[in-house]
């Protein structure tokens, strides 16, 4: 492969960094699918390396663990490197090597692409290999392929996706079983659906790196996340979705990139999704992202956004693309000029609301503040809930301030 074209059946020697999850995954595919991945990369495919810090003794990878990443950066035979443990660091110093090593990257790291994508593409681009992060977005579900080869006729309207499995999965169950947040993510915990530590997932950082890297692709510039306003599911209630069976609607966490009054925006927050929302019938673990095309309209992607052989499918199938293309690198449209996108405060959507008091009482004074509103039937239960008209977050914030707002989610689209 290297940075000649070659005509040659030859051997492709991968170094996975990480033998977790996802990093296991990876070498089970590239071993028992071996004779199929080979022949669809047209040269056959090898496992020299595994890097981890841990030993594994008994594990089919002992006899090619490694602890030192050296050894795979100074191997010239070593043609693709997967990256496969997560966060930032060392993540990025190891995969900026092996580019500049002459050597193409594979990742599942949505930290890592989020955060260096740009930068890391274009030095792809210099060193003639590839760079390419399908696993970094919905784990198995082609996405990224997609966008940059398929989808490259139309201007990418809106992007909206479900896009954590273990939020989804604790919405379902709260939806389902009428558990509340604290009982379900335990639970979630238990069957290892969530991690010990849920703040990523839960308060929605996850989700904003996934539609931070959607954002720069379909804008084509660097989208910070740090940008993106992002809210999680913790305050989300069994009473929130007693409303929704009212109204024919869920509450999903949602990554949206669109456009509000011209202006481009990226958010994640929970919606109330109804009922002829493709996203609607999204449920437990599954992940799917509706893209909305100028000429193409719509367009879902659906499957295991996490898990250890789904996203490890992806990676592999990354693989594959980076030895078909000989040393001539995939062009990739994220430049790292920075995208400015608008904040919450300019993002109109309408507002599922609901009011602490006498329902009776509070209904003209919340048309005085509101406008007009669509109230939903309360059965008298000390509260009023409503769905706004389509408003800026700075509008809804000022009409809400006089009251004692028990609960507020945007409405998608
Ligand atoms: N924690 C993530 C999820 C894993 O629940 O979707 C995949 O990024």
């Amino acid at each position: 492969m290297k940075n000649s074209k070659k005509e040659d059946i030859d051997m492709i020697n991968v170094a996975i960094l990480g033998y977790g999850t996802v990093g296991s995954g990876v070498f089970k595919i590239i071993n028992e699918n071996n004779s199929h991945i080979s022949r669809r990369a047209g040269d056959e495919v090898k496992v020299k390396y595994v890097l981890d810090l841990r030993d594994f003794p008994g594990d089919p990878v002992e006899d090619i663990l490694v602890h030192d990443v050296d050894i795979i950066m100074e191997d010239k035979d070593v043609d693709v490197v997967v990256e496969v443990m997560g966060g930032v660091e060392p993540a990025y110093t190891f995969v900026k090597r092996a580019l500049e090593a002459g050597k193409s990257a594979c990742t599942s790291n949505k930290e890592l692409v989020a955060k260096h994508g740009a930068e890391l593409l274009a030095l792809a681009q210099e060193k003639s290999v590839n760079f390419f992060f399908e696993a970094s977005v919905g784990g198995g579900i082609p996405i990224i392929r997609p966008l940059i080869e398929c989808l490259t006729v139309d201007h990418i309207e809106e992007i909206q996706g479900i896009m954590n499995g273990t939020t989804n999965y604790i919405l379902t169950k709260m939806e389902d079983e009428g558990a509340d947040f604290d009982t379900v993510l335990k639970d979630a915990q238990d069957k290892g659906y969530a991690e010990r530590n849920p703040e990523a997932d839960i308060e929605g950082y996850d989700a904003c790196r996934k539609i931070a890297i959607l954002a720069s692709l379909a804008y084509e510039k660097q989208v910070d996340f740090e940008d993106i306003y992002t809210e999680g599911i913790t305050k989300i209630t069994t009473k929130d979705f007693d409303y929704m069976k009212k109204i024919g609607a869920s509450i999903k966490l949602l990554g949206i990139a669109g456009k509000s009054d011209g202006k481009r925006y990226a958010i994640v927050a929970p919606f109330v999704v109804y009922d002829d929302n493709p996203l609607y019938n999204v449920k437990d673990v599954f992940n799917a992202i509706l893209v909305k095309g100028d000429m193409l309209g719509d367009v879902m992607f659906y499957g295991k956004g996490a898990g250890s052989l789904p996203t490890a499918s992806a990676v592999v199938s990354d693989v594959i693309d980076a030895v078909k293309r000989h040393g001539y690198t995939a062009k990739i449209h994220w430049s790292s000029e920075k995208r400015d996108i608008v904040g919450a405060d300019s993002i109109a959507t309408q507002y599922f609301v609901r009011i602490s008091g006498d329902a009776d009482a509070l209904k003209n004074k919340i048309e005085g503040s509101f406008g007009q509103v669509e109230f939903i039937e309360s059965e008298g239960n000390g509260e009023i809930a409503f769905i706004t008209k389509v408003l800026s977050g700075a509008e809804f914030d000022k009409a809400a301030a006089a009251f004692d707002v028990v609960s507020r989610i945007r409405v998608s689209k």
